[in-house]
């Protein structure tokens, strides 16, 4: 396995295989790799002839008051991961070499007015530009995301979509703790009480499956939601919200596929989980 730093010698690989009519598959990460991101690489491994996982802790999706400065890295841990799950290459590169005095970004609307989008006015324009940049630097023939940032999901379809982008996007399901916490870097935040009140997330989650069904009001399956995790005194509800599964918008009703998506404060840290009804 090799680690590319530049651009230049990622390109490099990338062209000698693609000489040899090889398939590429990315896994675009920020790094402090866990069992969700590894889903995503043995999934790109089975599917594609090389896998490259990019790990860039990327300074344009955080805001101003985020966790940019902290979030967590451990690259050694990392690169040994993805050596263990058979990955080919790492894009590993510095910020610098990402960002030379850019001029040119990605924007999004709509999908992006809502949800996470509404509560990080900057984070999703940041996601679409540096996934376009993934996207061309690799010549990935797929790219593997996890529905655990749905929002993010259907941000990049969309994207892929609307500037003809030839990669095909695989959507991935989220991964758990034993106990049901969605798996996310940010969860090494967490102290011990926290850690215990974070479930009241997935205790949620589970509330709005047994409860969603064709018809049924937003409310309806939103309200004993947002109970469980107003009952928890260590939470704080950002957002608990219903939207269509394609074009992000809140509906009052589920009579399409939707999606039920919340962020929650445990703490001073922000976690997200969500689920999906098809109908
Ligand atoms: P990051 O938070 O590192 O996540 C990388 C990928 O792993 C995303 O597609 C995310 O949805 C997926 N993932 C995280 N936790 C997961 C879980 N518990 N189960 C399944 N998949 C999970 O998302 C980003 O990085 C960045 O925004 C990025 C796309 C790399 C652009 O900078």
């Amino acid at each position: 396995m090799n680690v590319y730093t530049t651009v230049a010698e990622m390109r490099q690989q990338v062209h000698a295989w693609k000489k040899e009519g090889l398939t590429i598959g990315l896994v675009p990460t920020m790094g402090y790799l866990h069992e969700g991101h590894a889903s995503l690489i043995e999934r790109a491994r089975k599917e594609n002839d090389k896998v490259i996982v990019s790990v860039f802790v990327n300074p344009t999706q955080f805001g101003p008051n985020e966790d940019l400065a902290a979030y967590p890295r451990d690259f050694k841990r990392d690169s040994a991961l993805c050596e263990k799950l058979g990955t080919d290459a790492i894009f590993h590169p510095e910020p610098e070499e990402m960002y030379q005095n850019a001029c040119t970004a990605v924007t999004m609307s709509v999908l992006n007015e809502t949800l996470c989008g509404k509560s990080r006015p900057v984070h999703f324009g940041g996601v679409c530009t540096v996934v376009s940049k993934l996207f061309h630097i690799s010549g990935a023939d797929r790219a593997y995301f996890g529905q655990k940032d749905a929002q993010q999901l259907a941000i990049v379809r969309k994207m892929v979509k609307d500037l003809n982008f030839d990669i095909e996007i695989v959507g991935c399901p989220i991964v758990r703790e034993a106990d049901g916490l969605a798996k996310s870097s940010r969860n090494v935040y967490l102290n011990e009480e926290e850690r215990k009140a974070a479930l009241c997330l997935s205790r949620a989650v589970k509330k709005g499956q047994e409860l969603i069904h064709l018809g049924i009001s937003a409310e309806e399956v939103l309200a004993p939601m947002r109970q469980i995790i107003e009952a928890e005194p260590l939470a704080k509800i950002d957002y608990v919200s219903m939207v269509d599964a394609e074009n992000m918008q809140y509906v009052d009703h589920v009579e399409s596929d939707v999606l039920v998506a919340m962020a929650v404060y445990v703490g001073k840290t922000r976690l997200i989980d969500n689920f999906s009804f098809h109908v």
